[in-house]
């Protein structure tokens, strides 16, 4: 039985908190909301926790986990010859949606860092996860609260319909804000590499690193090469088989529609994820369209992804059609990452 606990998200009960907490040392999963997506908690210095933690997930061992702390007081002894540079970008960013690769100290187990001998730590800033660390007193190790391959959560709900019943308890303070994972930035190559695009931008690195470099699977088509197939690991991808249409706004709305169209002509059941923009000339029609607002607020495309992709899948469609967003900058990378990851073909148009 997984117990359904409903928290403030501001100023969550001290008995709940302590509650989810005595369960975490104790070995117990506990899945908070963090503020980009909801984690699902184990300790991070129990190996037999973590291993409940992996087989709750159907996660490969070879994933290595992100380690939640309450401060940057805990990297010194998680980890071995932290850069300076560390201290700065978590001045700067901490807590927040910015997870930093260190090398790993002796007392964290295997289990967590896939065998690596890095281990990636980050301070998230929701007000729930922040309590929760506080109490707990231990360090956390916690991936996205859904099952393996299945779209990252951002309500409680989400983590129920994958996980119920393979957890101690959810934590329930409603939607998370963010909606994309936290930035992953590799300190142990220099120049800082960043691993996973995400929440914190690369621009707002670059205000504080001007060196940091992107890895190159991480970068779309219109960034350089297309990633290869193999790198294209799904991730985050939804059970329908969804196409991406990539390319210029005009081109990629064009082809869509086209597509669209024809399979609805064809007695298919389609889903379209889409900006408003690009959502709008379907509207009226069969397929089941999810518009993720306006093309120009980034923000609120990167909060409403998953849960589209988790409201496509549950529509019984039999193919996705998602329109890439615009923005190459900024947020738009994170969202284009995921998009990407999501698809099972990619459609250059134009
Ligand atoms: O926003 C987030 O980061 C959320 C919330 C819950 O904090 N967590 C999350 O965890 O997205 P997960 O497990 O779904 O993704 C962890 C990412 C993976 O891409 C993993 O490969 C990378 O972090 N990672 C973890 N440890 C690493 C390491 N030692 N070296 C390189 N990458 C690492
Ligand atoms: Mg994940």
């Amino acid at each position: 039985m997984t117990d359904i606990v409903p928290v403030d998200p501001v100023r969550p009960d001290a008995r709940d908190i302590e509650r989810a907490a005595a369960c975490l040392r104790r070995g117990g999963l506990v899945a908070f909301p963090t503020e980009t997506v909801y984690g699902l908690g184990a300790h991070a210095l129990d190996r037999e926790a973590v291993r409940r933690l992996f087989d709750a997930k159907g996660r490969p061992a070879n994933d290595p986990l992100i380690v939640h702390v309450a401060d940057f007081a805990e990297v010194p002894r998680l980890t071995t010859g932290a850069p300076d540079v560390a201290r700065t970008l978590a001045a700067r960013f901490w807590p927040g949606p910015l997870t930093l690769v260190f090398r790993r100290a002796p007392v964290v187990p295997p289990e967590v860092t896939a065998g690596l001998d890095t281990v990636a730590i980050r301070v998230p800033a929701h007000p729930v996860a922040r309590a929760l660390l506080a109490a707990a007193r231990i360090p956390v190790a916690a991936p996205s609260a859904n099952l393996f391959s299945r779209p990252s959560p951002t309500r409680a709900s989400h983590v129920l319909d994958d996980l119920s019943g393979r957890i101690d308890m959810v934590l329930d303070a409603g939607a998370t804000a963010l909606g994309v994972e936290s930035t992953v930035l590799d300190l142990t190559t220099d120049p800082p590499t960043v691993l996973r695009p995400g929440a914190v931008t690369v621009e707002e690195l670059r205000s504080v690193l001007p060196a940091v470099r992107l890895r190159d699977a991480s970068l779309g088509p219109a960034d350089g090469a297309l990633a290869s197939p193999g790198l294209l690991s799904q991730h985050y991808a939804p059970r329908t088989p969804l196409t991406l249409y990539q390319g210029e706004a005009g081109a990629v709305r064009t082809a869509l529609l086209r597509d669209a169209h024809a399979a609805l002509a064809g007695g298919r059941r389609i889903g379209v994820l889409a900006t408003r923009e690009a959502a709008a000339p379907l509207r009226g029609t069969a397929a089941v369209v999810v518009d993720l607002g306006p093309e120009s607020d980034i923000e609120q495309i990167a909060s409403r992804l998953y849960a589209a992709l988790r409201e496509l899948d549950a529509a019984n469609v039999d193919v996705i059609l998602a329109a890439d967003v615009q923005e190459r900058a900024g947020l738009g990378r994170a969202v284009r990452d995921r998009l990407q990851r999501a698809s099972k073909e990619v459609i250059h148009a134009g």
